[in-house]
């Protein structure tokens, strides 16, 4: 598993204020969606494209264009929600299945309430997002249902992620081709297995708590 971590100011200044517990859930919003936007910028790196050829006012000249199948963007409810706009901004063109998920807080085991995703997902890049990587199992989780389903090239994208998170996925991976991009890795965990110093509950920072 490769993974990036994102290393750029305007990604930190606006981590800065997602973080800071008096950040109200409108800015939070706006800034996970953001923030989605600069992290597509290096989760993208290696969309698929094609060549085509056109004419501009000038001449006649050879670009590139979104191959297809189209790209799916899975995101994981709730908190990924929050993120799917940002992402869907810079791949139009993609699709979208989704997958809820909510982890059990006193087993951390993620419990999987919805699945919407195509049957067959054998030569389709996939990107899923989620804004937080804490122990990894929903995560984890969230990538088998895709390697079930055949897919072969997964991006996970999160803001924040830790030390544990990552050793998680990549026991969950194996040798499948995944690459995982972070906006930051955070120290570890708390005893209530909390990133740390993360940014408390994402779900219910931009949604309320339910
Ligand atoms: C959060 C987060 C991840 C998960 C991370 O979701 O959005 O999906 O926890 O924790 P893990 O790495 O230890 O599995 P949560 O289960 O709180 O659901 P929500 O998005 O509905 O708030
Ligand atoms: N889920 C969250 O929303 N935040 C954490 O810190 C850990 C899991």
């Amino acid at each position: 598993m490769r993974v990036i971590i994102a290393d750029h100011p305007l990604i930190t200044h606006k981590l800065t204020i997602l973080r800071d517990e008096q950040t109200p859930p409108p800015t939070f919003r706006l800034l996970v969606e953001e923030l989605m936007t600069l992290l597509a910028y290096e989760a993208t790196r290696d969309v698929r494209v094609e060549s085509v050829e056109i004419q501009t006012p000038v001449a006649r000249t050879t670009g590139v264009r979104l191959s297809r199948p189209a790209p799916l963007i899975v995101p994981i409810l709730r908190a990924g929600l929050g993120m799917l706009e940002g992402m869907v901004k810079l791949l139009p063109t993609a699709e979208v299945g989704f997958l809820g998920m909510k982890r059990d807080e006193q087993t951390l085991q993620p419990a999987t309430y919805a699945e919407r995703l195509p049957d067959d997902l054998a030569g389709r890049q996939c990107f899923v997002v989620d804004p937080m990587l804490a122990t990894g199992g929903s995560l984890a989780a969230a990538i088998q249902f895709l390697f079930d389903r055949g897919a072969e090239d997964v991006t996970a994208v999160c803001i924040l992620g830790t030390p544990e998170g990552i050793s998680t996925m990549r026991e969950a991976v194996g040798q499948h081709n995944v690459t995982l991009v972070l906006g930051a890795l955070d120290e570890g965990l708390d005893e209530s297995s909390y990133i740390v110093p993360g940014l408390g509950d994402a779900g219910d920072r931009l949604y309320g708590t339910i």
